[in-house]
Formats: C-alpha cells, sequence, structure tokens
C-alpha cells in the first residue's frame, strides 16, 4: 500500500488533484479522538464525522435525532485526534433545512466550535441556496446526493436510488448544480454503478461513493460497518475488513473468566 506521505496535509485541492490524476481517494467516518488517529496514522485521506453517529454511537434508528451540540462533540473529538488527513463534518438534520441564514449559523459553530476543515449537507436543488450562503463564507461544502438518509422518512426505504429515469435526470442536474455552486466534492450513496459513473465523468470535482460502484473518484465506508463493530448490518456494497465485534466478544468473555477465577490480576499485575 501507498500513502503519499508528501502530502502534509490533505486539502479539498488535494481531493481534486487526485481526481486530476485518477488518483483514487480514501474516506471512513470516525466520531472520536483514538480512531480518528489510528485512520489518520494509517494514511487516510479524509474522515467523514457523519451523523451515523446518530445509529452507531448513539443507537438512534435514524440519522435525524443527532444534535447540532452532539456533531460538534464529536467532531471537535476527531479534530483532536488528526494531523494529515481532511476532516468533513455532517451538518445534521435540522440544522440547515429552515432557511439558509440558520444554515450559515449551523455552519459557522461547527467551523469555530471543532476546527473542522470543511463540512457535508444532503441535497441538491432544495439546499442550494444554503450551500451557496456557506460557500460564501468561505466554507468549504461537499455535497451527498442519491439515498440521503435524513429523508428516509420521505423515501420509505433504504433501497438503490435513481434507478427510475425521472430521478436518474434530477440527480444529474442536481450534480452539476452542486459543482457550480462551488462545493469541493459528492457524495453518491446507494444508487446504480453506471449512473455514478456518468456522474463521476461528467463533473470537474471529485465523487465518493458508498454503494454506487467503482467509477467513483474515490469511496467511504461507516467504520463500524466495515470493521465488523455492527455486525447485523450487512448490505451488499460492505467489504468487511475485520471482525472487530467477535473477538472483542472473546476478550471480554476470557476477562470475565480471568476476574471469576482470580486469575486476574496476578502478582505481576499488582504493586
Ligand atoms: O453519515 C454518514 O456516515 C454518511 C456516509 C454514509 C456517507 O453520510
Amino acid at each position: 500500500m501507498s500513502v503519499n506521505k508528501e502530502v502534509k496535509r490533505i486539502t479539498t485541492n488535494t481531493l481534486q488533484k487526485m481526481k486530476s490524476n485518477s488518483e483514487k481517494i480514501s474516506m471512513i467516518t470516525a466520531y472520536d479522538y483514538s480512531f480518528a488517529g489510528i485512520f489518520d496514522a494509517a494514511g487516510i485521506d479524509v474522515i467523514l464525522v457523519g451523523d451515523s453517529a446518530s445509529n452507531v454511537m448513539a443507537g438512534h434508528e435514524t440519522t435525524l435525532p443527532i444534535t447540532l451540540d452532539q456533531m460538534i462533540y464529536h467532531a471537535s473529538s476527531v479534530i483532536r485526534g488528526v494531523e494529515r488527513c481532511l476532516v468533513v463534518v455532517d451538518l445534521p438534520f435540522g440544522s440547515y433545512q429552515s432557511n439558509s441564514k440558520e444554515a450559515l449559523a449551523s455552519a459557522i459553530r461547527i467551523m469555530k466550535e471543532t476546527g473542522a476543515h470543511s463540512l457535508k449537507l444532503e441535497g441538491g436543488e432544495e439546499v442550494l441556496e444554503s450551500i451557496n450562503r456557506i460557500i460564501s463564507a468561505g466554507i468549504p461544502v461537499m455535497g451527498h446526493l442519491g439515498l440521503t438518509p435524513q429523508s428516509i422518512y420521505k423515501f420509505g426505504t433504504y433501497t438503490v436510488r435513481a434507478k427510475e429515469e425521472a430521478e436518474a435526470e434530477k440527480l444529474k442536474n442536481d450534480a452539476l448544480l452542486l459543482q457550480q455552486a462551488g462545493c469541493f466534492g459528492l457524495v453518491l450513496e446507494k444508487i446504480p454503478a453506471l449512473l455514478a459513473k456518468e456522474v463521476s465523468e461528467s463533473l470537474i470535482i471529485p465523487t465518493i461513493g458508498i454503494g454506487a460502484g467503482k467509477y467513483c473518484d474515490g469511496q467511504v465506508l461507516v467504520m463500524h460497518d466495515m470493521l465488523g463493530i455492527n455486525t447485523t448490518f450487512k448490505p451488499r456494497f460492505l467489504r468487511q475488513y475485520l471482525n472487530i465485534g467477535e473477538q472483542a466478544t472473546i476478550a471480554v468473555h476470557r476477562y470475565i473468566t480471568d476476574i471469576k477465577s482470580n486469575d486476574f490480576p496476578n502478582d505481576s499485575e499488582a504493586y
């Protein structure tokens, strides 16, 4: 594996160059200091402090309940753990949909209180005014199209989006609008691979796919899914690289046994 150590700090410009050089972009979610440090040292390009924290950290069924204060807590923890990668923070549901003024106020709070480098928000034309306002304030924004989990109650299911012509056309149009507005990148979630290919080829800015096939300019996975911490979520697009859930269970069983049998601590583990 080659990590480009020449790059001191990944910026939105670095991602742009990576797309121009056909170098794929690696992105993973993180929500705390320790894992952020591990991923950063491993050479990940981008850490997303996703509102998936609502699911994997807080145990909610959807991403809707997480608050701006809670995202700020997660993002500031992540920022303290990284030196090299770009950190993108999700604007949570309810912090930007009312109007562009509220969106900018939420964006400014995240940037000021966490030290994050950029933000992500879901949606296309509907949120364009907010995106314009945030970018005008000098804050880099990443878009998110396709399956947008903050709208789950509108969709009704987590199945693949934009399979039909009309929705695919809207997605392509939204992607162009987001690029024109100045977004530095775009997450494409759970859409057909060939649609993601068309969008990726039509844009100058990089696309980052999750369940969107191999033609995107980069890929993102939720850390709990790819590390096997969360073992119940097994969509087709997920590649699981570790089985931390099972290994942690085995370790904790051993720990309990050692305590109960008076094996832990032994004399060399005491003062
Ligand atoms: O919140 C999140 O983790 C995300 C990814 C699924 C892209 O938005």
